[in-house]
Parts: C-alpha cells; structure tokens; sequence
C-alpha cells in the first residue's frame, strides 16, 4: 500500500489550545482521512514545542518546573484533540529524550559535512522573540514587540546557511509544488534572492534547552530542536520523509529555507511538500493574548459539534488566505448548509423510504436511468480534484451542488404525488436516485464531516464502516437495493442563532478560567469573593468529614414547585438505578431550563425532609453570598455522575 506522512506544526506550549491551532490540526485530519479512502497507508502527527526562554518564563509565572508545565499543557492538547476525534498517530513533545537524541544526531552530521562552525556573536537580543534583531543598535527596541533589546555577546555554533542559498534557489524553481500556495513561493524566492546569513544554532543564555553534545552551557536554538520534531516522530516507522508539512504562513521561512537547508547539510532526504494557510482573525483581528480575542474549541464543540467547526472553517475561508472567524456566520452556515443542505436531505430521504417502502431501499426499475448520475460523476470528480489540491472550499461547493440537484429533483419529481398515484416504478425510481445521490454526497463529505456522515451512513443501513470505503470506485447506482435502513434520526439539528451564541460565550469564560488555572494565572473572579466575614464552623476531623457523603450528580428534569418562589424540584441522577427527588432554595437565581443537564454537588446522605409536600432526598451543594442568593457549585473539568467528593 502506498505510504502518505503528514505533519502538523508542533504547538508553544506557552498558549493552551485556541481555533488556530485547531484549524490546522482539523486540515491535517481531513487530509489523512481523504488520503485513507484514496487507499494509502496515511500517518499524521502533531505536537508539542517545549523548549526555549518563553517557556521557561511562562514556567516560572506558573510557579512550576519546567518539566510539570510542559506536560500539564501537552496533555491539555492531547486531550483537545481527543475530544475532537483526530485521527493522530503521534504527538511528538521535544522534551521526549528519543528527540534530544535526533537533533544531537542531526547537529553531529551538519558538524561532520562541514557545515557547522563555532563563532562569536555580538548584537541585540529580544528576550521576548529569543532571537537577534539584525542591524539594530544601542537604544533601538524590539520592532514587533516595542520592548527593550539586550546587547549580548554569545560564543555559538553557527549553521551555513550561505552555503545552501543556490541549493534552495534551485530546490523552489525545480519544484514549484514545493512550497504552496504560489504566493508564499514567490515570498521565499525572492528572500532568497538576497544574501544569506548565517545562522547562530545554539544559546548559551538559555538552559530549557537540547543540550549542545561535548559543549556543556549550550543548548540548540528552539528551531534546529523543533523542526527535528518531525523526524523524530516516525523515526522508528522509518517513515521519513514527509509527504507534507501543513503550516500557517508567519513560519513559512523556518520550514521552506532553514529546514531544508539543515537536511541538506546532514545529508538526509527532504520533505516532499509543504502548504502554508492563512491566518484565522477574530473580528478581523489578529488572535492575542494582550487583545483578549481567543476563541476557545472546546465551547464550540460543545455547543454545535466537531464537524461543524470543521465545516465552517474549511468551506467558509479559502484554504491558504486568511479568513474571519465569527459566531454568528457559523450559526449561519450551519443552519443552511448542514441543517437545511444535507441534514434535511438526510432525513426527507430516509423518511420517504420509512414511510413508503416500509424502510427499505427499492430496486431501481429495469428500463430506469439514473437521473442523478451525471450529477454524482461530476460531484465526484470535482471534490477528489480539489481535495488533492487542498482546495476544501471548492470542494465541499462541488459536493453540495449535488446536494442541491437532489433537492431540486425531489421537488421536481414530488414522490409523495407519486405515492399518492401508486405510480410505484416512478417513485422506485426516485426514491432509490436520492438515496443514491445521498450515499455519494456522504462519502464525499466523509473526510471533512466524520462524525455526521458515519451517522448518515449507517441510517442507510450499511453495517460497514464508511471509512472502508474508496474514493476510486465511486459511482452512481452503487447503493445496494433490498438494504434495510434503521430508524430515521436527526443529523443536525436546527439551531437557534442567539441562544447558540449565548451559550458558547457562556462556555468560554468556563474554558477561558480552566485554561488560566492551568497555566498559572489567577483567573479574574466572576463575581468579588466577600467572604462577608462569616465566622468558622467548629474544627472537626477527617472521620467526622467522611461521614458526608458528596456526589457528583447531573439534573435530569427541573420544575418550579407550585405556590413557592424559592424552591425547585429536581430530579438528579448520581448514579443509582433511579434519579433522587431533591428540592433545593435556588429557584430565584435558577430557572428550571439553565438547572438541566448540569453536574452539581450533592449531599447525598442526607435524612429526608419534606419541603412543600414533596420528599427531598439530599442536597445541593451552594455557596451563599451575602446578598442571600445561592451560586451552585460546579466542575470545570468533565467529571463522572456518581464520583465521590473527598
Ligand atoms: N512552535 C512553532 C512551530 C514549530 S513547527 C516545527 C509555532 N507554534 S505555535 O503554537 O505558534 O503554532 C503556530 C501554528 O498554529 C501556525 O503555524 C498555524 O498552523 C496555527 N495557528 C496559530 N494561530 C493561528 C491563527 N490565528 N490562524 C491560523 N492558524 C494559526 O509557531
């Protein structure tokens, strides 16, 4: 089987995961998926960039070892990308000894070839881009960040950088598909068009670092140890080189000048291709931390599902330029795409087959044509082509005009005319180009929209996974007739703009203070702390705590109680056989609706009481501000109904 590797960039651990990162890691998935169901043996990594002095301060503001920082926040990506279901085969982290081992390997051979000399650097050093700043003098700032600069004296190696500036000339006009988009090339050729420095490839100013071998006091510069990321990441597979390196376009130079100049040096192959995207704004602004305008994943999965992130940013923004990021155009494209465009496809199609012909898929007729066929092929060949070129946007237009002549045909055709006039070979007909049509747009959205087509594949009764399928052999008329289809369900659900938009900004500010805990800063509170000078409760031991039995339980149903303002009455399940009843005072602050669903604390061995008639069986768990309004406790992480509290 023919063999595909790809790459993410490796992410600063500096930044928990946001949109960005996300947007190249679902690229990278998409692209393996496609390339799976084109029948090739695909691994796709990703990563973590763990060393340098930003992270090392970021560190230190943490109050943590290097060591525990960059693992908590490694394992916040891992655990993202868990969540979003990418197909990843690896997550390199640079601080994995196997890749200080690599990079020392790869300076060694640079050394060996020639290409490395030790040198003398004076210049003036931004701290906060860990790098030179050429030609500045006494007095300038940093031109990126305005902060002071550094005058440095530091003995490094240096790498020849000037020796490869033909190779690389010659690499990007040989090979124009190199480096894509075409504009991104030009930018590189003509950078190589001016001399070349030298490169400093070690720190003497730092220690987070990969150490320099027989050179105590230095360690590699954070790009000759991060870029090896890919190579360590499959050098027990033996599956160097990459067939493409999937990256954003501000580091292009490292990836299309350095990287290949430092395989060449070492003698090793190079990467087939790399593609450099855009950048992803927030309000056509630039995402930062000092702008505050980070969009989080994790709330709009929760809120509207992977795949629909997914969709928008790959058919909303041209891949390679740069695109604005917003809520509402998401709820937008969602509503007219999914929900209306193949969701409802989905489902009048499925119904129509339920309701009549019993949920099974008719044969087409003998003397019948497939009207759609024309439309399948032409669907077919324009989304392969443009997923090659990594054109999503084009491609998933291509699949939705399909999507769209279903739609028209079915308008057209009428089967519930049909139906009605027990014309049975004509609505055979019908019913079976749609279901047909159906299958094809499913399997061509499949690498951009796992979760739903899976879902609309087995609704058409296939008890075949549809990632076993081939791109190579599809064709109109291919669904198999007599198929027997499940029940008809929902695939996207309609969603309301403004409460979709409410509840994702209101899980941001949830994300937004879990990820700040985590990477050491005090989050902002919500509301002023005001203890309120409430004396202490008298000292007990942990034998008297224990006897208070707290659980983790999810509101299943919530309603006001009659004839009381304060009180509401629930049903919360903390994983016995059935949900307790349990009233509690928060009626004022909660409504019923905001209450269901939600992971509360519960006392949960509490004597019964009854309140108003009913028999509460436990309690929530809130704290009373002055005011006297209670705020439920909660988790900010996920958390098991039924988990004890201790
Ligand atoms: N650690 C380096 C990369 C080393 S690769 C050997 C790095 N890390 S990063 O955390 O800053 O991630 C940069 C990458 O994340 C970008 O190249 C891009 O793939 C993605 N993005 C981060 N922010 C982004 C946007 N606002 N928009 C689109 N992609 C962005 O650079």
């Amino acid at each position: 089987m023919d063999k595909y590797y790809l790459t993410t960039p490796i992410y600063y651990v500096n930044a928990a995961p946001h949109i960005g990162h996300t947007y190249t890691t679902i690229a990278g998935d998409v692209i393996k998926r496609y390339k799976q169901m084109q029948g090739f043996d695909v691994v796709l990594t990703t990563g973590t960039d763990e060393h340098g002095i930003k992270i090392q301060r970021s560190a230190e503001k943490a109050g943590q070892t290097p060591e525990a920082f960059t693992t908590a926040v490694a394992n916040e990506f891992s655990a993202t990308w868990r969540k979003f279901g990418f197909a990843l085969d690896h997550e390199q982290r640079t601080t994995d000894p196997k890749h200080a081992a690599n990079v020392q390997r790869l300076f060694k051979d640079c050394l060996a070839n020639g290409y490395i000399y030790k040198g003398s650097y004076t210049g003036y050093y931004s701290v906060v881009n860990e790098a030179f700043v050429p030609d500045a003098k006494e007095g300038d700032v940093d031109p990126e960040t305005g902060q002071p600069l550094e005058k440095i004296t530091e003995e490094n190696y240096f790498f020849k950088l000037s020796a490869f500036r033909e190779k690389l000339i010659a690499l990007h006009e040989n090979n124009p598909d190199f480096l894509q988009p075409e504009t991104r090339r030009n930018e590189v050729l003509a950078f190589l068009k001016q001399d070349l420095a030298d490169l400093s490839i070690t720190r003497t100013t730092i220690r987070w670092g990969i150490p320099v071998p027989d050179e105590p006091g230095h360690v590699f510069y954070v790009w000759f140890d991060a870029l090896m990321a890919y190579h360590t990441a499959v050098v027990e597979q033996g599956r160097w080189p990459a067939d493409l390196h999937l990256i954003g376009k501000e580091i292009v130079r490292f990836h299309a000048v350095y990287w290949p100049a430092f395989l060449m040096a070492a003698g090793w192959e190079l990467p087939k291709k790399i593609f450099a995207h855009g950048w992803l704004l927030f309000d056509n602004n630039k995402m930062s931390k000092s702008r505050g305008n980070i969009v989080r994943p994790e709330p709009i999965r929760q809120a509207m599902g992977a795949d629909a992130l997914r969709y928008y940013l790959l058919r909303e923004i041209v891949f390679g330029a740069d695109g604005n990021f917003a809520y509402d155009a998401m709820v937008t494209r969602y509503n007219a795409d999914l929900a209306n465009g193949l969701g409802n496809l989905a489902s009048r199609t499925l119904s129509m087959i339920q309701q009549y012909r019993g949920g099974v898929i008719p044969a087409l007729p003998a003397e019948a044509t497939l009207p759609l066929a024309t439309n399948i092929a032409n669907a077919t060949a324009a989304a392969i082509d443009a997923y090659e070129k990594f054109e999503f946007s084009k491609g998933l237009e291509a699949i939705w005009q399909l999507i769209g002549a279903a739609d028209k045909y079915i308008v057209e055709q009428a089967p519930w005319k049909l139906f009605k006039a027990k014309e049975e070979d004509k609505l055979n007909e019908v019913l079976y180009s749609i279901a047909d049509a159906l299958r094809a747009a499913t399997l061509l959205a499949a690498p951009v929209l796992p979760e739903s087509t899976a879902k609309i594949w087995r609704l058409l009764g296939y008890a075949t996974p549809l990632t076993a399928e081939r791109f190579g052999q599809l064709e109109a008329g291919q669904l198999p007739a007599g198929q027997a289809i499940p029940p008809v369900e929902p695939v996207f659900p309609r969603l309301e703009m403004q409460p979709t938009i409410d509840k994702m900004n209101e899980l941001e500010e949830i994300e937004k203070a879990r990820q700040d805990l985590l990477l050491g800063k005090t989050p902002e509170p919500v509301t002023p702390a005001d203890p309120g000078g409430i004396p202490l409760a008298s000292q007990i031991t942990i034998d008297d705590f224990v006897k208070v039995d707290l659980r983790v339980g999810q509101v299943k149903f919530a309603e006001k109680v009659k004839g009381s303002d304060k009180l509401l009455h629930m049903k919360i399940d903390i994983g016995e056989a059935e949900p307790r009843t349990i009233v509690a005072g928060i009626s004022q602050v909660y409504d019923p609706e905001s209450m269901l669903g939600r992971k509360v604390v519960i006392v949960a061995n509490l004597a019964p009481r009854k309140l108003k008639g009913i028999e509460s069986h436990g309690m929530i768990v809130a704290a009373s501000t002055a005011d006297g309004k209670p705020t439920v406790a909660g988790f900010l992480e996920d958390v098991p109904i039924g988990a004890r509290l201790k």
